[in-house]
């Protein structure tokens, strides 16, 4: 059987579509490869979100074509996702190799179109068209029997169509919001919801079939249903009838819009003991001219009243964002702002990005673009305060007991003296946990339980922890 090696850039979204890609093509009897350069079908999944996304492409596929020629062997090579999107079928010119390419609106055609390339080797195949509503998928859960696998559990386990204990459940795809700066909307095209009953579905049988956590995806997830003609569920709707889906231990959501958080979005955090108290919340820019600019559609006030309200409902939530520095027009003055409001949000992670211009984007054509190191240093300078205040935090906990979610063991690396198997996972608020097993324990038939863990030191982005 041809085996396959999926590359996946860019966000959450992408992850969510490269998983469901994955489970598919597995449903279909192609195994995933042991060594990354010895795949039959590469699928390299890509974003266009920032930073020179096109070269990171093409070096990926050069990579590709380097060992494959040194090998002297042939590939299906496929490129998905938002550069795809962008770039569309001149990639075939400048790729000889590539046989396939697909916009994030093609991802629901792609594990067929492998088959059937796989099939005919003369064969091309785009799909680059924005449908006008989601494109429901296959599950693919219910394909493989459980059968036990007595030479290596966890290899058996991949290829048993058993859900993964913590999963991603895409709500809607695109997004319609047009801030100055991102190239998303034009990438992944106009919002469209997913229908209720189907996301339900989805996560019924995900449950059922070992799913102990989900996290509800889309690029605003606020927005949910507002796209269709008939009024449906609305977001908090949504993730109330999910959380009560018996055997759902852990539930989370990406990515809030602050425009448009609804209170019982925010009530949810007090009365749902399975919404994990963690909340990614993008703030940008702390400054309200330049969120002005960016065409965001809140202030800092009213940012900062969603954190008050946050830390009412469920005060020992972990609050994360992410922050544009440079955005055209910026001073140190709004610089300045940033830094006070993520001092003032307690922000336990940020993930912080110097602007780069992007094609078609209002902000492209924006006057007064800053200059490249200054807008690096000002990035410098967030991320040391960020990284001095995500320690603080985390050394704040030890000696707390976590509930931790086992989601893999691990053997240590070689280079370490260490020879004991590490149980990983991640706590409440999101922080990945790391708990070294005693030699009786058999870390396999731990994952997919919800331990509580002594915590006993912190890491700069974790916990390590001993099993209570
Ligand atoms: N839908 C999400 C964000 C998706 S893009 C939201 O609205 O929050 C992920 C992040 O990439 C953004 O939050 C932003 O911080 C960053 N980003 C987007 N476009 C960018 C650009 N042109 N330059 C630098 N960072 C950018
Ligand atoms: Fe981009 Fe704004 Fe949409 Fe987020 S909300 S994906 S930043 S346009
Ligand atoms: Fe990147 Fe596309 Fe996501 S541009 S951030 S992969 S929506």
């Amino acid at each position: 059987m041809p085996s396959f090696h999926i590359i996946t850039f860019g966000c959450q979204m992408n992850a969510g579509d490269s998983d469901w890609m994955r489970r598919t093509l597995s449903a279909g009897g192609l195994t995933e490869a042991e060594r990354h350069d010895q795949a039959d079908v590469y699928i390299v999944n890509t974003c266009s979100v920032r930073d020179k996304p096109e070269q990171k492409v093409y070096s990926e596929l050069g990579r590709i074509e380097r060992f494959l020629h040194v090998q002297r062997r042939k590939a299906l090579i496929c490129v998905g996702g938002c550069v795809a999107q962008q770039i569309g079928d001149r990639l075939f010119r400048r790729f000889p190799n590539v046989r396939m390419v697909f916009g994030p609106g093609g991802v629901h055609a792609a594990p067929e179109a492998v088959f059937r390339l796989l099939e005919e080797p003369q064969t091309r195949l785009s799909f680059l068209d924005f449908p006008d509503a989601y494109q429901e998928r296959r599950l693919n859960l219910e394909l493989k029997p459980f059968e036990a696998d007595l030479s290596g559990g966890r290899q058996a386990e991949a290829a048993l169509g058993k859900a993964p204990v913590s999963t991603l459940v895409t709500i809607m795809q695109g997004c319609d919001n047009f801030c100055a700066y991102c190239i998303v909307p034009y990438v992944r095209g106009r919002q469209k919801s997913r229908e209720t009953t189907d996301i339900l579905q989805e996560c019924r049988e995900l449950v059922a079939h070992g799913s102990k956590e989900i996290t509800l995806l889309g690029q605003n997830v606020n927005s949910f249903g507002q796209d269709r003609k008939t009024p449906g569920a609305s977001f908090a709707e949504l993730l109330y009838e999910v959380a009560a889906l018996p055997g759902l231990e852990r539930l989370r959501f990406l990515t809030p819009h602050p425009k448009d958080i609804a209170e019982r979005v925010i009530q949810a955090f007090a009365e749902l003991p399975n919404l994990a108290p963690r909340l990614h919340l993008p703030l940008q820019s702390g400054s309200d001219r330049i969120l002005k600019a960016m065409g965001r559609k809140y202030d800092l006030p009213a940012y900062m009243k969603i954190v008050e309200n946050l830390r009412a409902a469920r005060p020992e939530i972990f609050l994360s964002t992410d922050i544009i520095v440079g955005f055209p027009g910026e001073t140190e003055e709004d610089f300045q702002n940033t830094m006070s409001a993520l001092k003032a949000m307690d922000c336990a992670f940020s993930f912080s990005f110097a602007y780069s211009d992007r094609p078609g984007t209002r902000a492209e054509k924006m006057p007064d673009k800053v200059d490249p190191a200054v807008a690096a240093e000002r990035l410098a300078r967030l991320q040391s305060w960020q990284n001095g205040n995500t320690e603080a935090l985390l050394r704040a906990r030890v000696g707390e007991t976590c509930l931790m979610l086992a989601e893999d063991v691990s053997l240590p690396p070689p280079s370490t003296q260490k020879t004991l198997p590490a149980l990983q996972g991640k706590d409440e608020r999101g922080v990945a946990v790391n708990v070294e097993l005693a030699p009786e324990v058999n870390g396999e038939e731990l994952i997919g339980r919800m331990l509580p863990v002594k915590i006993i030191a912190a890491g700069r982005h974790s916990l390590k922890g001993q099993l209570g």
